[in-house]
């Protein structure tokens, strides 16, 4: 069965650009993972998106998130790629790139969807939190390169609305106002939790000011 939003993201063992992964061992305590599949090595949408993921490694240290690139090629044939995309995308590849020759990775994680091409993946992405489970995924044709703002935008997300009982709506972005879950209706425990108050357009659509900011 594909797999679900709450489920724990299957752990396998693979072989890297930085050697052996033991998936869940690798994520290590307290780690959030993006996990990321590419169609193929030695193809152009996928340089640059690599690249861009190596640009913006701190931005995801800074939210505790670990970055793992999967690509149906040996890692043999990644080792030749990353000299491109070092070069290409003027940067150093700083993340590891897990080769997938017989498709373990790809197979498990649903990256292979046959309609559209029955070797190469799609460009998905899977979200998973500390706890191993996968909290979104996203997924792309091959010709459509990721926006690596979006990707960074729904960590923001997962991560606010894990501390705080508030949802982000449309177009959210770090610093903008959020909305307070309706299960929330308690004045007490509204004015506790939500000091900056909130503004109700509808007694289910309540606006307060981004928690943490
Ligand atoms: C690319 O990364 O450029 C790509 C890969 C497979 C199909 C189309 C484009």
């Amino acid at each position: 069965m594909a797999i679900q939003l709450g489920d724990i993201a299957p752990d396998f063992t693979a072989e890297s650009t930085e050697g052996t992964i033991r998936f869940h061992e690798w994520i290590g305590p307290g780690k959030w993972c993006v996990l990321m599949s590419h169609p193929k090595d030695f193809t152009p949408v996928c340089t640059t998106e690599l690249g861009m993921v190596a640009k913006i490694k701190a931005e995801f240290d800074k939210r505790n998130v670990k970055a793992l690139a999967v690509s149906v090629d040996p890692v043999a044939s990644h080792k030749g790629w990353i000299g491109d995309i070092e070069e290409t995308q003027s940067t150093t590849v700083n993340f590891p790139l897990l080769g997938d020759p017989d498709r373990k990775v790809a197979s498990l994680y649903g990256m292979i969807h046959p309609n559209a091409n029955d070797t190469l993946t799609v460009r998905s992405v899977f979200f998973i939190d500390p706890n191993r489970k996968v909290r979104a995924m996203i997924t792309y044709p091959a010709s459509t390169g990721r926006d690596f703002n979006e990707i960074l935008r729904v960590i923001d997300s997962l991560q606010l609305t894990d501390k705080y009982q508030v949802a982000t709506p449309v177009n959210w972005k770090q610093g903008g106002d959020c909305v307070i879950v309706p299960s929330l209706t308690d004045p007490e425990e509204l004015k506790k939790k939500f000091p900056k108050g909130f503004k109700a357009l509808r007694p289910y659509l309540r606006m307060t000011p981004q928690p943490d900011r």
